[in-house]
């Protein structure tokens, strides 16, 4: 039997700019690894404000450039059964990391992480883009790559005899 997927959520300020594009790299990077089928991710924000919205268009498009589809993705907000569902929700900054711990059961605040820190490419954040320019989204797209191939490496070297076919799955 396969190992069960690894159940990841992406977590920022609204779900519209950051952790969508953070869900959609990650994806594809998986994919393109082979390793689509250890993961089930799925993306959230700390507030409800965009609940229900695509991504920001300047998310939809530089995931695009970079030939990822973003563009059917819906924002949500983070939920109590998320600290249940999920084995790890990344913050894509430290504030999202205390709001998710200050929400967390005692059980589950293990669970949460800095996501660049988490996959060992430094304690940094990945700055809010959504009152910046263009630029600040080619910058946001290419940090959330990086972190993502890390990630993919990290975690999908655990189970080397897993099948290596297959998509990814949402948590929906
Ligand atoms: P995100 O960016 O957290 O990366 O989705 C933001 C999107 C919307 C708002 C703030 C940040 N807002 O204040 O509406």
């Amino acid at each position: 039997m396969p190992a069960q997927p690894r159940r990841i959520l992406f977590v920022c300020l609204g779900n519209i700019c950051r952790s969508p594009l953070a869900e959609g790299i990650f994806r594809s990077v998986a994919a393109t690894a082979g390793t689509a089928n250890r993961f089930a991710v799925d993306s959230a924000g700390t507030g409800a404000w965009h609940a229900g919205n695509p991504p920001d268009p300047r998310s939809i498009q530089v995931a695009a450039r970079h030939g990822v589809d973003i563009s059917a993705q819906r924002a949500r907000a983070v939920g109590a059964a998320d600290f249940e569902k999920f084995d790890l929700l990344l913050g894509m900054d430290r504030s999202n990391v205390d709001t998710l711990i200050g929400r967390a059961p005692a059980d589950a605040a293990k669970k949460v992480h800095l996501f660049l820190e988490y996959a060992g490419i430094g304690h940094r954040d990945v700055p809010d883009p959504y009152y910046g320019g263009e630029d600040g989204f080619e910058t946001v797209y290419r940090m959330l790559h990086e972190a993502s191939e890390a990630l993919a490496a990290k975690l999908g070297a655990r189970d080397a005899s897993a099948p290596i076919s297959g998509q990814a799955s949402s948590i929906t």
